[in-house]
């Protein structure tokens, strides 16, 4: 029987505004956490959701507390909120790295009219969102545990994945090649800090995946 771990998992993209009804976003369906969640909890772990803007709910469970997000600053908040009270974080949102800065529009971001159509090209600047795993690092403490995601294009996804694990300080890195988003199936190879890679089979249900990856969860927790 596995020892009950406080898990804190995040889903789902984030939608940065544009305007008071424009955003940038990305096709991330938040499915792998969602199904994430669901399996702690259905474990017995004490489990908190962080959710972008998806369609997707967890199940009920009694275990289980959902809270949404719609920017990366919203996210940062709530990671910060969440965190110290938490053994583990997977990382799986899709955050954006850029957002448009609020500056050019001479409009905070909160409050932005919607921007008319004219027949001149436009600009949106775009600032970078700060990285949230590299942030949240200097919080974390030696007894918790962090696992990332990296979404790369097949032909470097492990060299790249590698480079995140070291800069971005995660005990563990899921490399996924780009083709996972938004599909149904996951193919995946998860990196340890002490340099070992685990397969996971190929081609698993994000569901079947969940499991695999907190049968890992439970294994790094015990130094195995
Ligand atoms: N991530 C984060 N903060 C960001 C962007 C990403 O914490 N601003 C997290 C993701 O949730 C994921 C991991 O970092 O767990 C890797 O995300 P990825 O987008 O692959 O990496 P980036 O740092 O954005 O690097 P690049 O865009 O150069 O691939």
């Amino acid at each position: 029987m596995d020892a009950p771990q406080r898990i804190l998992i995040t889903a789902g993209p984030t939608h940065e505004p544009i305007d008071a009804v424009r955003y940038i976003g990305n096709r991330s369906s938040g499915r792998l956490g969602v199904s994430l969640a669901d399996a702690a909890a259905a474990r017995g772990w004490p489990t908190t959701l962080l959710l972008g803007p998806a369609h997707l709910q967890p199940a009920e469970s009694s275990l289980l507390r959902t809270f949404r997000f719609q920017t990366a600053a919203d996210l940062q908040r709530l990671l910060h909120e969440h965190w110290p009270e938490h053994d583990v974080l997977i990382m799986a949102a899709a955050v954006a790295d850029y957002r448009p800065a609020p500056g050019a529009q001479r409009h905070s971001r909160d409050h932005r009219p919607k921007t008319p159509r004219q027949d001149q090209p436009i600009t949106i600047e775009l600032e970078p969102t700060p990285d949230l795993l590299a942030d949240l690092s200097s919080i974390t403490r030696p007894d918790q545990r962090v696992i990332g995601f990296a979404l790369e294009p097949a032909e470097r996804m492990l060299e790249s994945a590698r480079a995140k694990l070291s800069r971005k300080r995660l005990n563990a890195i899921v490399a996924n090649p780009l083709e996972t988003m938004d599909a149904e199936t996951i193919t995946a190879t998860l990196i340890l800090a002490d340099g070992r890679e685990i397969a996971a089979p190929t081609a698993l249900s994000k569901r079947d995946f969940a499991e695999w990856l907190l049968d890992r969860v439970t294994a790094i927790i015990s130094g195995r």
